[in-house]
């Protein structure tokens, strides 16, 4: 496997030290086909473990590796270092998030503005004896909005989002689609009041950035302008 070299930047913060964030250079020699999380990994357990950073699946399956390098959000464990031109990296923690410690944020408010869309099945029915039957359409209606892995990707990019961090955000506007297109929940009216709100839907103005963020490149903006047609209908 043919090496290179690198230069990588990190945006570096320990609140309980640093008065600001600061810029850290790293000179490496890398595997060629190597992802950014296999840079991380290899400055981490070679070079400086004082790195903090998120990573748990390795397959872009749990979301905890969202980070901006070269000015994109990516999953630093899908995305390989060639992906970006040249042999320079500059690595920052998710915009629009607190800084905990160097590359991990604060997800909390995130997650509470998940919950808030109540992210599960309502039922007035019965729960049936074997499962839901759903047929392939109503399924492929919300197939895509159901594989969001909550790695915060959209949220962070969100210019509406950066003006005003009580508006609930793509994520979690994206989780209410999921919902209320469900032909088996219940919940349609309980959250669209939830949405309709000064801080929910309206607040987007289809800009799309979050859709050029998702690693999983779902089409977020597409589902919240379905949603606001949803939210309207239901208000006739
Ligand atoms: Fe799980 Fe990257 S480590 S998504």
């Amino acid at each position: 496997m043919a090496k290179e070299n690198i230069i990588v930047k990190i945006l570096r913060y320990n609140p309980e030290k640093d008065k600001k964030p600061f810029w850290k250079k790293y000179d490496l020699e890398v595997d060629d086909d190597s992802t950014i999380l296999d840079i991380l990994n290899e400055i981490h357990w070679n070079i400086d473990g004082t790195l903090a950073y998120r990573r748990s699946c390795r397959s872009s399956i749990c979301g905890s590796c969202a980070m901006k390098v070269n000015g994109q959000n990516v999953l630093a464990c899908k995305t390989p270092m060639h992906k970006f031109k040249g042999n320079k990296l500059k690595i920052e923690p998710l915009p629009g998030f607190s800084i905990l410690k160097d590359l991990v944020v604060d997800m909390d408010g995130f997650f509470e503005k998940m919950k808030r869309i109540k992210p599960y099945l309502i039922l007035d029915k019965p729960i049936p004896d074997k499962e839901f039957i759903q047929k392939p359409d109503e399924f492929e209606c919300i197939r895509e909005s159901a594989i969001c892995i909550l790695c915060g990707a959209c949220t962070s990019s969100c210019p509406s989002l950066w003006a005003n961090e009580d508006y609930l955000g793509p994520a979690a506007l994206l989780k209410a689609y999921r919902f209320i297109f469900d032909t088996r929940d219940d919940g349609k009216d309980e959250r669209i009041d939830i949405i309709n709100d000064k801080n929910g839907i309206w607040r987007c103005h289809t800009i799309f950035n979050c859709m050029e963020a998702c690693p999983k490149d779902i089409k977020i903006t597409e589902y919240l302008s379905r949603l606001k047609v949803k939210v309207l209908e239901n208000s006739i």
